[in-house]
């Protein structure tokens, strides 16, 4: 079986998408995440998943040097959801021990958490809509308009990190985040009037 450069390309950088998982897991293992491993774990993984969804944004304006590079968009945008799997996962299981009353409370309460929970439950519908299948099911055009909305889960996920650091008082880092996605929503502009 030959393999194409672009397929051993692909399978690296697959690989290295998984290097942040990996070392959460070394650290944990080694009792190696500080003094709050909890909120490390919830932290690192939200912060992942962020960063995968704006590198999926990323991938149209910067095709414009590498066209190829729109073959990366879907698995970057599947490690978005794996990494925000990971995140909700983390705070079900070690913040809230499965206990739904609170978990329901806590989506009402909370306003940061009401954001990150709408933001992910379409994660996950664009997750299910992401393989050959569905684009057919749905049509090209249809499928295209439904994953649109990922620039408002950007914009959920950034106003969700906003929201929770103010409570904390520092917002320099999901300020940097907003501007990141404000650039990468100006290339978008034009195409997202496009019907
Ligand atoms: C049901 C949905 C979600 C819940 C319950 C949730 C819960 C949380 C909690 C409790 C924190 C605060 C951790 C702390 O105080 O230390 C947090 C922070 C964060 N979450 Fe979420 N989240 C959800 C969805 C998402 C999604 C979909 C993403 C990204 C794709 C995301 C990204 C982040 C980021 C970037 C932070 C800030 C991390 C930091 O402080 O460095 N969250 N989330």
């Amino acid at each position: 079986m030959k393999i194409s450069p672009f397929s051993l390309l692909k399978s690296i950088i697959f690989i290295v998408c998984l290097i942040p998982c990996i070392m959460l897991i070394i650290n944990l293992l080694n009792d190696n995440l500080g003094v709050n491993p909890i909120e490390t774990l919830i932290r690192d993984t939200g912060l992942w998943g962020l960063r995968f969804l704006l590198l999926t944004l990323a991938i149209t304006p910067l095709r414009i040097i590498w066209s190829a590079l729109i073959k990366l968009r879907r698995m970057l945008g599947l490690f978005s959801f794996f990494y925000a799997t990971l995140h909700v996962f983390c705070y079900l299981w070690f913040e809230q021990q499965f206990d739904w009353n609170e978990i329901l409370a806590d989506i009402i309460e909370r306003p940061f958490i009401t954001v990150g929970f709408f933001s992910f439950i379409l994660l996950l519908l664009l997750a299910i809509t992401s393989n050959n299948k569905m684009i057919k099911r749905l049509g090209g055009k249809q499928w295209q308009l439904l994953h649109r909305l990922i620039y408002l889960i950007a914009i959920g996920v950034v106003v969700h990190f906003w929201w929770m650091a103010q409570s904390k008082v520092d917002v320099s880092t999901p300020l940097l985040y907003a501007i990141i996605l404000a650039i990468l929503l100006l290339f978008r502009l034009p195409l997202l009037f496009k019907n």
